[in-house]
């Protein structure tokens, strides 16, 4: 099986569905943004602040890189992982990439974001980031997601649009 590759932005949701995803279809739940923490040895927050995101995005590569051409994954990516055109080239070896555009507005007023190192300049900052994000979200998906309304209507459209695609 391909992996299945979750992508969008920060709060859209792509762990908890990829941990369902892993739970109910069977594959291996694999967040990127876990090995970066694991690989570094401290928090994401800790690693934008001590190193930079310039460090992080280059974790992230590497991460990337390490899980190219692999099957039967399902990644839950950071929302910025997409930004590189390397680190999609990696995932597609062996992935479909589906995008959870959940609209930011509703994310930034309803989504604990207190963790995330980008969602701490405002609501307009949160907003203004994924516009420009957005083309490049789309333009990636191989599937893209839009209902929202509860965990499950989100993975059965998920789960909808994976069979149509067969
Ligand atoms: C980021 C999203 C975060 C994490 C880092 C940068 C981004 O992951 O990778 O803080 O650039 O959107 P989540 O999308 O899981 O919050």
């Amino acid at each position: 099986m391909k992996s299945i590759v979750l992508t969008g932005m920060m709060g859209s949701g792509k762990t908890t569905c990829a941990r369902h995803i892993a739970m109910i279809h069977g594959g291996s739940f694999v967040d990127t943004d876990a090995r970066i923490v694991e690989r570094a040895g401290m928090s994401i927050s800790d690693i934008f602040e001590q190193a930079g995101e310039l460090a992080f995005r280059n974790l992230e590569t590497e991460i990337c890189r390490t899980l190219s051409g692999q099957g039967d994954l399902i990644i839950a990516t950071g929302g910025g992982l997409i930004l590189r055109e390397e680190n999609v080239a990696y995932l597609k070896k062996n992935g479909i990439f589906i995008f959870l555009n959940r609209p930011a507005d509703e994310i930034y007023d309803t989504v604990s974001l207190r963790r995330r190192p980008l969602a701490q300049n405002g609501r307009d900052a949160f907003l203004r980031t994924f516009q420009a994000r957005e083309a490049c979200y789309r333009a990636t998906a191989d599937i893209i997601i839009s209902d929202f309304s509860t965990v499950n209507a989100t993975l059965n459209e998920i789960k909808e649009k994976m069979e149509g695609m067969r």
